[in-house]
């Protein structure tokens, strides 16, 4: 299976962390894809109309998107470790925390785009503002709620990876002041290989 790939996008992120976990990280193929929203890439577009990473194109031709839907084709390929709660409140909660720590994601990156590629007198400061509140927000109920941040599932999963998005891209923000049992969530799954293996770069 062809995994398209940016070392930088934490997107891409959980479904490696997702592949390891699961023990099928040999079998992606990686293709390192370039993806920047002002310079579309129009040879990706034949893999992926959208042109985001990842996309997962299986032996058979079909090729999966968006990230969750990766991972859970994962999920369903793994005969042992399981990330997506079958069935009942476990499953619930997971897909909760999962859209939540995306949630996360999506505002966070769209703040980088916009205080990044974004030419400097084109940008809208209140708009960036409205995204770090999410974000902001977002982490608060994570820290009062962190029982929901137990074992391995897709939520922590992305949890951790939005995490992990902060600290490369948002350093300064200082996430975890005020947030100990954040912090020591994050701690923990960084001890795990499949957080070690794949902290973005770029
Ligand atoms: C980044 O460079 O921050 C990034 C790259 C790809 C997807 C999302 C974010």
């Amino acid at each position: 299976m062809k995994l398209y790939y940016a070392a930088a996008s934490p997107f891409v992120r959980k479904v490696l962390v997702c592949a390891h976990e699961l023990g099928l990280a040999d079998r992606l193929e990686i293709v390192s894809t370039k993806v920047v929203p002002s310079e579309p890439n129009r040879d990706y577009s034949r893999v992926a109309p959208l042109m985001k990473v990842p996309a997962l194109e299986r032996a058979d031709g079909v090729t999966l998107f968006d990230s969750v839907v990766i991972c859970e084709y994962l999920d369903s390929l793994s005969t042992g470790v399981k990330l997506f709660p079958a069935t009942g409140e476990a499953r619930w909660r997971a897909l909760r925390l999962h859209a939540l720590a995306n949630g996360i994601l999506d505002a966070a990156v769209l703040t980088r785009y916009e205080t990044f590629l974004r030419p400097a007198e084109l940008r809208w400061k209140s708009w960036v503002d409205g995204q770090l509140l999410k974000v902001d927000q977002a982490l608060d109920v994570l820290e009062a709620s962190v029982a929901e941040l137990d074992g391995m599932t897709i939520g922590t999963v992305n949890a951790g990876c939005a995490l992990g998005y902060l600290d490369f891209r948002f350093g300064d923000r200082a996430w975890r002041a005020g947030r100990p049992r954040l912090a020591a969530f994050f701690e923990s799954m960084m001890k795990r290989r499949s957080f070690q293996e794949t902290v973005p770069k770029g």
